[in-house]
């Protein structure tokens, strides 16, 4: 939702058409063209390339980490057959680009803990991190292969106001606002020192357009870039959401994510992208902390 009104902004309303498995979100109506797809519908999604004369596909359909360890058959099901499907009519159609994000859950328990680097072991222990690593090398062959100008990004944990969290095992870091606002209480689902790699969304927004804006020529990973922006962890968020809400209090119940967030990196070497295309982040914790909580108080 976010990223289409990012793109309406550049390419122009008409330009953009938004799609979705579900009904269209409050905020996009009256936005732009907006077409319900089942992206697993092969011909339907070939029809509306055709005949809408796309010239861009990003594709963002997917089942996210926490989610798909609850149904692992669907999670590799929808996150690979939806790739395939945009990757053969890209190349079918010739589609000028792709996007489609990967994410920090390609590593796994044996990949570096710290500055994890673009290429290194990468074990996934997640059916979602499986989907997303496969994933990964479906886009570098289909650029090699059939010169498909596909680009990608591993996000970290997205962190958002305008957005609800979508299964994954960072969710905490959103949810926690709400209910320091509201309750001045939250049930962590992370042990208190958890250190996970998140971004703020609008700088997932922005590297998203500068990764699909840099010219080819910069473009040197096919698989999927590393990128970040901060790193921390609940008992940090807590600390710097107890500035501007004294009495906040946070109660840590750790379950089944905890293991999923130990099998990933704390933090991620993101140099390549910063080398190639010029990637830079502009939120850290207390920047993001303080427009999170300014936008939901309004
Ligand atoms: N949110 C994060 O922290 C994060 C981190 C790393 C990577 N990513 C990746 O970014 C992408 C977007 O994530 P998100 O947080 O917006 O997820 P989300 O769950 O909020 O959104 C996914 C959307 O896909 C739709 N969808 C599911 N099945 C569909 C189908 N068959 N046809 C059409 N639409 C379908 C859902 O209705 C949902 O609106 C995903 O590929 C995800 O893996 C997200």
């Amino acid at each position: 939702m976010e990223l289409t009104l990012a793109l309406r902004k550049i390419y122009g309303n008409a330009n953009v058409v938004a799609s979705d498995l579900r009904e269209e979100n409050e905020l996009l109506k009256g936005t732009g063209p907006y077409v319900s797809l089942d992206v697993m519908n092969n011909e339907m999604l070939h029809v509306q390339v055709i005949r809408q004369n796309f010239t861009q596909v990003y594709l963002l359909a997917a089942i996210l980490s926490a989610t798909g360890e609850k149904n692992p058959g669907l999670a590799w099901h929808l996150n690979m057959q939806s790739l395939l499907n945009v990757l053969n009519i890209a190349k079918e159609e010739k589609l000028k680009k792709v996007y489609w994000p990967s994410s920090i859950a390609v590593f796994g328990p044996t990949s570096p803990k710290q500055n994890c680097p673009q290429q290194t072991i990468i074990e996934p222990t997640t059916v979602y991190g499986i989907s997303k690593y496969a994933g990964e090398f479906w886009c570098n062959y289909y650029h090699l292969k059939y010169g498909v100008d596909i680009r990608s990004l591993r996000y970290p944990g997205l962190i958002s106001y305008k957005s609800a969290p979508g299964g994954g095992t960072t969710d905490y870091a959103i949810e926690i606002f709400q209910d320091a606002l509201e309750e001045k209480k939250y049930v962590c689902s992370l042990k208190a020192d958890t250190q996970l790699p998140m971004m703020y969304m609008p700088d997932a927004i922005r590297a998203t357009i500068e990764l699909m804006e840099a010219p080819t020529e910069k473009i040197s990973v096919r698989t999927s870039y590393n990128v970040s922006a901060m790193s921390f962890s609940p008992k940090e968020i807590a600390a710097e959401i107890k500035k501007y809400i004294p009495d906040f209090v946070m109660e840590y119940k750790p379950d089944y994510r905890q293991a999923i967030a130990e099998s990933w990196p704390q933090n991620i070497d993101d140099s390549v992208a910063r080398k190639d295309w010029g990637w830079k982040e502009e939120y850290n914790l207390a920047a993001m902390t303080k427009d999170m909580l300014e936008n939901l108080m309004k």
